[in-house]
C-alpha cells in the first residue's frame, strides 16, 4: 500500500494510503473521562500512536472527533472515494444511530469498529451495536490498544 501523498509544502494529504479515524461523542474527554473504564491516554495520545503505527505500515491517518451525529455522518460521506479505509469509534452513537450505520453502508470501503471498553461486559443498552453487522471487523476491550489492533487489521485487509 502506498503512503499518503504530500502537497507542495510536504504536508500529508488524503491519498490512497490514508485511513480516516472517526471518534464520536465525549471521546475528546479521554484521559480525564472515567479513566477506570477508558484509561489515562488522551485522544491526542491515541492519534499520535496511530500515526506512528500507520507510518510503519505505509499508511497515514486523518483523525476527526465530533460530538455531533450529523458531523460524523458528513465525515463518513466525505471519505467516499478519498481514503482507503475507516476506523470508527462512534461512542454512544454506536448504540443508537441508524444515520451512522447508513453512512457506513454507503461507504463501500473497509471499516473497522473500535471500542476502548468491552461493551458486552457493561450495561445492557451497550450490548447492541448498530454497526457491528455492517463493518469488516470489530475490536473492543483493549483500551487504547484496540485502535492499534484495528489499524493492523485494516492494513491486512488493504494489503490483500
Ligand atoms: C465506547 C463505548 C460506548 O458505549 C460509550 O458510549 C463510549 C465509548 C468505548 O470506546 O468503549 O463513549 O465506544
Amino acid at each position: 500500500m502506498a503512503a499518503a501523498s504530500k502537497d507542495s509544502k510536504g504536508r500529508k494529504t488524503s491519498g490512497p494510503g490514508t485511513v480516516l479515524v472517526l471518534h464520536g461523542p465525549n471521546l475528546n474527554l479521554l484521559g480525564s473521562r472515567e479513566p477506570e473504564l477508558y484509561g489515562s491516554a488522551t485522544l491526542a495520545d491515541i492519534d499520535s500512536a496511530l500515526g506512528a503505527l500507520a507510518g510503519e505500515l505505509g499508511l497515514a491517518i486523518e483523525s476527526f472527533q465530533s460530538n455531533s451525529e450529523g458531523d460524523l455522518v458528513t465525515a463518513l460521506q466525505s471519505a467516499r472515494g478519498r481514503v482507503a479505509g475507516v476506523l470508527v469509534n462512534a461512542a454512544a452513537y454506536t448504540h443508537t444511530s441508524v444515520a451512522i450505520r447508513d453512512a457506513v453502508l454507503a461507504l463501500e470501503l473497509p471499516v473497522i469498529e473500535v471500542h476502548l471498553s468491552n461493551i458486552h461486559r457493561r450495561e445492557e443498552f451497550r450490548h447492541k451495536s448498530l454497526l457491528s453487522d455492517v463493518v469488516d471487523g470489530v475490536v473492543l476491550g483493549f483500551g487504547m490498544e484496540s485502535y492499534l489492533l484495528a489499524l493492523r487489521g485494516l492494513a491486512g485487509i488493504l494489503a490483500d
